[in-house]
């Protein structure tokens, strides 16, 4: 059975005293209404602050990027087993931002979802098409090559532990939503590929989040669609007010 995960991406938003501000706001009015998974990600420096006053809640939390190896001379690098000790269950990877300014590869993001794994974290797989990649109907090709090598030699059972994010990177931060029916399309498509990755079963048991202007006004539609498990908040998630209706669609 597929979980409904909704997490919210704070990139390099907030400083400690905003973080706290704002799990505060959410674990005191979080009801979980729709027993679904929510999990947040913010930097890096605040995990541990916001892990230990996230305690007794049933509110998860995720990583924004990893580094591919155990340990050794990665100066500012963070290692998964570093997440999983300040209490991260999930970890980005492979958001459009980190492939767009940092390089990151498919190849590269094969190997940090290989280390997130190992390391017992669920890595939220990034996937989505730039503007003019869908301007020129490269959507489809753009998406199975990220599936394909960044997903390269996964077996099934991994697979099952591994989230999948579309996000249309003309969606991020743009407050252009992609409509639900344009979201449905590529969701199906993602499956679609994941059961040649694996088998259909497999593929119709992982979560596939979508992400891109999601706000309390257009959740509810977008999670109507059959394909669409969830979502992947970026600016709604940094206001309790508005993170708390996207959660409670
Ligand atoms: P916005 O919700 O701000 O568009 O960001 C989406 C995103 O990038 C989440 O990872």
């Amino acid at each position: 059975m597929r979980k409904t995960i909704v997490a919210g991406n704070w990139k390099m938003f907030t400083d400690l005293a905003e973080a706290n501000e704002l799990i505060t706001g959410l674990k005191n009015n979080f009801q979980n209404k729709n027993q679904i998974e929510v999990v947040v990600c913010p930097p890096f420096t605040h995990l541990s602050a916001v892990s230990l006053s996230l305690q007794g809640s049933s509110i998860q939390l995720g990583a924004q990027n990893v580094y591919p190896e155990e340990k050794g001379a990665y100066t500012g690098e963070i290692s998964p087993a570093m997440l999983k000790s300040v209490g991260c269950q999930y970890v980005i990877v492979g958001h459009s931002e980190r492939r767009e300014y940092f390089h990151e590869s498919n190849a590269f993001l094969n190997k940090k979802l290989q280390f997130a794994l190992q390391n017992g974290l669920t890595p939220i797989y990034c996937v989505g098409e730039k503007l003019e990649e869908r301007e020129s109907d490269q959507t489809f090709k753009v998406i199975e090559a990220q599936l394909k090598e960044g997903l390269s030699g996964f077996s099934a059972a991994q697979l099952k532990n591994i989230v999948i994010a579309y996000e249309p990177v003309w969606a991020i931060g743009t407050g252009k939503t992609a409509s639900p029916e344009q979201a449905q399309e590529v969701h199906a498509f993602i499956r679609q590929e994941l059961a040649k990755l694996s088998d259909a079963a497999t593929a119709d048991a992982i979560t596939i989040q979508y992400g891109g202007s999601v706000k309390p006004d257009n959740v509810t539609e977008l999670m109507g669609k059959p394909d669409i498990d969830g979502a992947l908040v970026g600016g709604a998630s940094l206001k309790a007010d508005s993170f708390l209706a996207i959660v409670n669609y």
